[in-house]
This record gives structure tokens, C-alpha cells and sequence, in this order.
């Protein structure tokens, strides 16, 4: 690869010229402007690895220069270097799509840092790397295509993703994701279930100890942020953490550095942090339980997961799925659902979600006999006022997938119009229907 090339964007002589030697002892080449217009000539000519750039700019600030390296296209990450304690402009630029950020005053080590991990990502993008991965996330519907093109997009920067959704709608399956298509992949994934640990470990598990430094520390230890250093740190249950370490977290997040139980000086660390909670984090907030602070800092990008009854559609694929692997790994043959088994699973509430439905099927494959699984084999727990087997129950549940279906086409219908700005026309080439059978449609579901 030829010597990288970086925008460096600041008009402080003295910034540029600590940026310049240190990348230049890097084998890094920069360019230098010192203003958005010098920075925006810069890179309509000249292809960039990376873009270093100030906040506060004579002619405007860093995050016009987000806005103008996204509207082109430009896949080079963009850092942005930010005043001490002004940590709120930081996460503005990261939820625009910024790589990551520095405070100042610069600290070298973390600058080189970020450095690494940047042209990292551009050469990863650059060679596209193979991105296969172990785990996949299932699902059709329009929700999880989205979520997985905003995994795809998000794992590629550094920002801090809160992963919301109820339990078992596959939280950790993301966040697993978006570990194995960033380019910190070869590195750990460490998670951690904040819930399970004592309240009176919990600094130490965290950030380390040193021999001795209190009874029972009988050799130094490593804490959860050295054993992901380099790679992805995933608290789960993020809303079980105490108070007090609350305030350690933050300064963690803040610093980029830790400081082990016990240990004077402070350790430079490289995590990438994602955390989830199936608790409502943002009322815990309002409550006092859970700093305002901390929630802003870890939840610059939200990934939610909607619950399974909300993407039905999806039930019918993640099943013969899931029932699959569970046959395979049991090492017996693969069963059928039934028709009638698949639409109650469709009209079944799933309070569990993904892994309710997965215990269900295990069950289903534990009990059933022959080479299909029956609405009885599933043994659902009946909804309120829905008892599971009426004896004209298939009519029943006949109805409710028209009424289902008629949900799902409305749903489609409506957001390629959104996507069309109302244009009927181009909304029906993209759906691959003639323009009078659109309107057909619309009409007979009440749209027009
Ligand atoms: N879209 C999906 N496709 C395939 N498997 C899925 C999907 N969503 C969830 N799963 C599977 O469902 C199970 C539960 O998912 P996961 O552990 O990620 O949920 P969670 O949101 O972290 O739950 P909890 O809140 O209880 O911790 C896992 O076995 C996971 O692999
Ligand atoms: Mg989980």
C-alpha cells in the first residue's frame, strides 16, 4: 500500500505541527488546511485515508465538514478533535457518522491510536476483507433488513451502540454482529453481564487490581477493559450497574484510560463499547437511578429491536431456522411444521421473543411424533380470551392471517410511497406492479 494520506484540519500552527510530526514518524503524509474552505478544496481533488479535524474552525465547525464528506459519499473516517470536557460536541460528530474523537490537549499515544484503528477501517473497506461471519441475524421483514445495514454501517466506526429490545429479541446476537464485521474482529469480544457481578468486585473485575492492593488480591489481575483491549466490550444489563461504578465508567469512556485497584498512574486502553438493557435505561434516568451523563455517553447510537409479534412476517423463516440447528444438533431429522403450527406461532405473542420461540421448538421437538410438528405439539400458551384450540379454530386463524397479510402489504405499500415521496408511478416500478393495480390496492385497503 502506498504511504497513507491525512487531512489534517486545524488553525493552530502549533496543533498541525504536533499532528504533522507525530504522523509523520508514523509514515503517515499529511495535508494541511486551515479552514473548511481549504479543507473542502482539498478533498474534491485529492483521495484522503483519513481526515483529523478541529471543531472550532474560523470559517465554521467540524461537523459541516461531516456533513460534507457524507453528502459526497467519501468513505474516508473522519475524526474530530475536541476541546477538553467538551465531550458533548463529540458525540454530536459521532452521531453525524464521525470515526471517533480526541480531546485535547492531544494525547499522543491515543492519537496514534485512533490513527491505527482509522486506516485500519479503510483498508478493510479498501481490500473488503471477508466479512463472513459465524452468527446470523434472521429476518425478512423491512425492520431487520434495516438493522442489518445499520450493523453493517455502524461497525465500522468507534461510537458507542445501545442496543435496546426486550428480552430474547436478540440483543447479544447484535451485538456479537457488529464485533465481526468491524475491523476489530481478530480481537476479543468480551461480555460481560453487569447484573451477576458483586457490587464489591466489580472495580477490579472492571479495570484490574495490583498484588495487594486489598486482602485476597494475591496477584495482579487484568480487568474486563484490558482483556478486550483492542477489540469490543459488551456490558450487558448495563442497568444493573451500581452507582459508583457508574462514575468510574464514564471516566473510562471519557479518558479512554483506566486505572487498576490499587495502581497509581492511569492505562491508555482501546475498547470498543456496546452495551444493552431490557430495561427502560431512559426512565431509569429520569428516575435517578441510572446517570444522565453515562446514558448520553453510551448511547450515541441506539440500535432498537422490536419485538417478534411486531415483525411476525419474520416468524415463519427464523422457525424452520431455528428448528433446524436444533434437529441437527440433536442429531435427528428435520420435522415440518405444519401449516396450522406456523400460523399459531405467527399469531402467538412471544412475550420472550427470539428465545421463547426457540425453547418452544426444542420442546415441540422433544414431543412430537412423526415428521411433523402440529399446533398441539407447541403446546402455546393460549392468549387472553383466545383459548388455542376452538373446534373451528383453523377458521379462526384463517381470518386473522388475511387481516395479517392485509397489515403487511398496507405496511409495504406505505413506506415505498414514503420512499417515492408519494410518487405512484415510481412506487409502482419499484414494487414490480402496474400503476392501476397500485391504485387497486390502495383503494381496497382503505389508502386512497
Ligand atoms: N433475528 C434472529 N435470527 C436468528 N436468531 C436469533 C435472532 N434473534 C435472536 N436470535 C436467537 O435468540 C436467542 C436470544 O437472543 P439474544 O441472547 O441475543 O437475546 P437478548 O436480547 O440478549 O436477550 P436477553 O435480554 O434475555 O439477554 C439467541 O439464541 C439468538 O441467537
Ligand atoms: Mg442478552
Amino acid at each position: 500500500m502506498n504511504m497513507p494520506l491525512t487531512l489534517v484540519v486545524d488553525d493552530e500552527p502549533d496543533i498541525l505541527e504536533l499532528l504533522e510530526i507525530t504522523l509523520g514518524r508514523m509514515n503517515i503524509q499529511t495535508c494541511c488546511a486551515e479552514n473548511l474552505g481549504a479543507a473542502r478544496q482539498l478533498l474534491a481533488k485529492q483521495r484522503f485515508d483519513l481526515c483529523l479535524t478541529d471543531m472550532r474552525l474560523p470559517d465554521g465547525d467540524g461537523l459541516e465538514l461531516i456533513d460534507y464528506i457524507q453528502e459526497r459519499g467519501l468513505s474516508l473516517p473522519v475524526a474530530v478533535i475536541t476541546a477538553h470536557g467538551s465531550i458533548d460536541v463529540a458525540i454530536k460528530a459521532m452521531k453525524k457518522g464521525a470515526f471517533d474523537f480526541l480531546t485535547k490537549p492531544v494525547d499522543l499515544a491515543a492519537l496514534r491510536q485512533l490513527v491505527n484503528n482509522a486506516l485500519q477501517t479503510s483498508q478493510f473497506q479498501a481490500t473488503g476483507k471477508d466479512r463472513r461471519t459465524r452468527d446470523i441475524l434472521l429476518g425478512e421483514s423491512a425492520v431487520m433488513r434495516e438493522i442489518r445495514s445499520k450493523i453493517q454501517k455502524v461497525a465500522r466506526n468507534q461510537a458507542p451502540i445501545y442496543i435496546s429490545g426486550e428480552s430474547g429479541s436478540g440483543k447479544e446476537l447484535v451485538a456479537k454482529l457488529i464485533h465481526q464485521q468491524s475491523p476489530r474482529s481478530d480481537k476479543p469480544f468480551v461480555a460481560i453481564n453487569c447484573g451477576a457481578i458483586p457490587h464489591e468486585l466489580m472495580e477490579s473485575e472492571f479495570f484490574g487490581h495490583k498484588k495487594g492492593s486489598f486482602s485476597g488480591a494475591i496477584a495482579d489481575k487484568q480487568g474486563f477493559f484490558q482483556a478486550a483491549d483492542g477489540g469490543t466490550l459488551f456490558l450487558d444489563e448495563v442497568a444493573d450497574l451500581p452507582l459508583s461504578l457508574q462514575v468510574k465508567l464514564l471516566r473510562a469512556i471519557q479518558e479512554k484510560k483506566i486505572r487498576p485497584v490499587g495502581e497509581q498512574l492511569e492505562v491508555p486502553v482501546d475498547v470498543r463499547l456496546l452495551s444493552a438493557t431490557h430495561k427502560e435505561l431512559a426512565k431509569m434516568v429520569q428516575e435517578g437511578s441510572f446517570r444522565q451523563d453515562l446514558y448520553y455517553r453510551i448511547n450515541v447510537i441506539e440500535l432498537h429491536l422490536p419485538p417478534l409479534r411486531a415483525r411476525a412476517s419474520d416468524i415463519p423463516q427464523i422457525a424452520t431456522h431455528l428448528l433446524a440447528r436444533l434437529a441437527k444438533a440433536n442429531g435427528l431429522p428435520v420435522p415440518e411444521l405444519t401449516e396450522s403450527a406456523l400460523k399459531a406461532l405467527m399469531r402467538y405473542a412471544f412475550p420472550g421473543n427470539v428465545r421463547e420461540l426457540e425453547n418452544i421448538l426444542e420442546r415441540a421437538l422433544a414431543l412430537h411424533e412423526g415428521r411433523c410438528i402440529e399446533v398441539e405439539d407447541l403446546s402455546l400458551p393460549a392468549a387472553e380470551g383466545q383459548p388455542a384450540a376452538e373446534p373451528d379454530g383453523v377458521r379462526a386463524q384463517a381470518i386473522s392471517l388475511e387481516t395479517y397479510l392485509a397489515n403487511v402489504e398496507k405496511k409495504a405499500l406505505v413506506a415505498v410511497l414514503k420512499d417515492n415521496s408519494g410518487d405512484k408511478v415510481a412506487a409502482a416500478q419499484q414494487l414490480g406492479m402496474t400503476i392501476r393495480s397500485l391504485c387497486y390496492r390502495l383503494k381496497k385497503l382503505g389508502l386512497e
